[in-house]
């Protein structure tokens, strides 16, 4: 089917979102053909510039966030984009932009926010009384969607003025992501695991997001925020929803975001009885990362009384009938050892051990790996060759996604910015969801200021205080721990 044309209008054009993520987004579906020379792109921003100098700027940043830049597809990139100047808070402003999409008069309008949540509000307001949004207007909202329930249901409520449900588009950007997607077909398409997908075959699962850089830029932003609002309230959650979920009666948006609301309703909510122990949040002090000395978070954003939470570890309970009892471990923080991002299902033990001379019998495990390693691994007990009884160990059966598709993984946005083109809202939230997973987080926050829970710091470079939120028996699945098992290739001789 043919896609509509369109006119983006990127607000906040010439951020640090447009220029490294949105820009290279549309020059990649430009380069597969997806978005021809009849589209429109219009970046507005306060700045300085006119379109000749923006369209330097973008180009010397795609020149930094493309591999191998193709000049015919940035000629055509900049043959469709053009700048406008605005004080977003002015309505006079907005005058240049109506003239602009009047004159190009395409089927429809994709407004994209990449500006602080803050001025959505007056940029939605200034588009209407100029008569911009029309029925053929969507609006692509970039997170944070308020910093708790209420300044959400504000915000929503603001927007709701505006633009209907089917007009919004809430990002999550790891909604996005090939792997991410891949829990879906990996669920959802094999029969195998999704027998064993539930309380009575899975001891726990964990959830870890791992960065190691700090806070760069946004020193303000982040400290008003932290890693529970900036991270576990949207990613790991959306995560932990497509682990945990129903299968959908089918891939239509709404079926998908019904199921995900259900887990996100289940979770059992915090309370000062139990946050002490479920729940660890540390902050990063000095320390070295991949070789290199680095500050701790105070000296980064210049406040020495900051008790901001840069890692948080959570121990997690679905309350319904396939996860009644399961623990879900998540784990999240800055300035940590390495950045990847990964989930691993913890089998249970088998029920009896019929070689009792034999080492000790691990668990299976499967470990989905997001980033920045794109592999699933099984993790299986196997019979070392050789005569003289049963010797075994863990080995990873493995499948990289490298080797089997030898194709570039697209990002994140040139996957959400085409749905948003052809209105499929399947990989965006949906109000409720955001609402439900506020409500969670409030059940943390809240728990902790009655408890006063206190900050830990720890050490730049290392994997944080998750440790605290582990009942007996259970411990962290590390990146590296995969070095020590055997790959099973060498055993077949693969
Ligand atoms: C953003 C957070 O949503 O996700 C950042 O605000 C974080 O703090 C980023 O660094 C991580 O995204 P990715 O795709 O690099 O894992």
């Amino acid at each position: 089917m043919a896609l509509k044309t369109f006119a983006l209008v990127v607000f906040g054009g010439d951020g640090d979102l447009a220029l490294r993520k949105i820009f290279p987004a549309l020059y990649h579906r430009i380069k597969d053909g997806q978005i021809s020379v009849g589209n429109r792109i219009i970046a507005v921003s306060k700045g300085d510039l006119n379109t000749d100098s923006f369209l330097s700027l973008m180009v010397e940043h795609l020149k930094l966030h493309v591999a191998d830049v193709d000049a015919n597809v940035v000629d055509k990139l900049v043959g469709i984009t053009s700048f406008v100047q605005a004080d977003l808070n002015v309505a006079e402003d907005y005058l240049p932009l109506k003239e602009m999409l009047d004159e190009a008069d395409l089927p429809q309008t994709l407004f994209y926010y990449s500006t602080p949540s803050f001025l959505f509000a007056s940029i939605s307001r200034m588009l209407n009384q100029h008569g911009i949004i029309t029925e053929n207007s969507k609006v692509i909202l970039e997170k944070p969607l308020g910093l708790d329930l209420t300044s959400f249901e504000e915000l929503n409520e603001e927007l709701s003025k505006y633009f209907t449900e089917q007009q919004m588009y809430r990002i999550d950007h790891y909604l996005g992501k090939e792997t991410v997607q891949n829990l879906m077909v990996l669920r959802f398409a094999n029969h195998l695991f999704e027998l064993a997908w539930n309380a009575q075959n899975i001891d726990n699962i964990q959830i870890t997001v791992a960065e190691s850089i700090g806070v760069e830029k946004r020193k303000e932003f982040y400290d008003s925020c932290g890693a529970l609002k900036d991270m576990v309230q949207n990613h790991l959650l959306q995560l932990l929803c497509l682990v945990a979920m129903e299968p959908p009666a089918t891939l239509n948006a709404d079926n998908v975001r019904d199921e995900k609301l259900k887990v996100l309703k289940s979770l059992r909510m915090f309370n000062p009885g139990n946050v002490g122990k479920h729940t660890a949040k540390g902050q990063y002090a000095r320390g070295e990362v991949q070789g290199g000395r680095v500050d701790s978070y105070q000296e980064d954003i210049g406040s020495y009384d900051s008790t901001t939470e840069t890692f948080v570890a959570l121990k997690v309970f679905i309350d319904n009938w396939r996860w009644a009892g399961t623990p879900f471990y998540l784990r999240t923080g800055k300035r940590l050892e390495k950045k990847y991002s990964e989930i691993v299902i913890n089998f249970k033990m088998v029920p009896h051990n019929v070689f009792p001379a034999g080492p000790r019998i691990d668990q299976n495990q499967l470990i989905i790996r997001l980033q920045p390693e794109e592999n699933i691994e099984l993790v299986q007990m196997a019979k070392i060759p050789g005569p003289g009884g049963y010797r075994y160990q863990p080995v990873p059966l493995k499948l990289d996604f490298s080797d089997s598709f030898h194709k570039r993984f697209p990002d994140a946005y040139e996957r959400l910015l085409m749905d948003v083109v052809r209105g499929n809202q399947t990989l965006f939230m949906r109000a409720d969801e955001v609402r439900a997973s506020w409500k969670w987080i409030h059940s943390i926050t809240d728990s902790w200021e009655k408890t006063k829970q206190e900050v830990q710091l720890y050490k730049a470079g290392s994997s944080g205080p998750g440790s605290k939120v582990m009942e007996a028996g259970h411990k962290w699945h590390e990146s590296n721990e995969k070095d020590d098992k055997k790959d099973i290739s060498q055993f077949f001789g693969t």
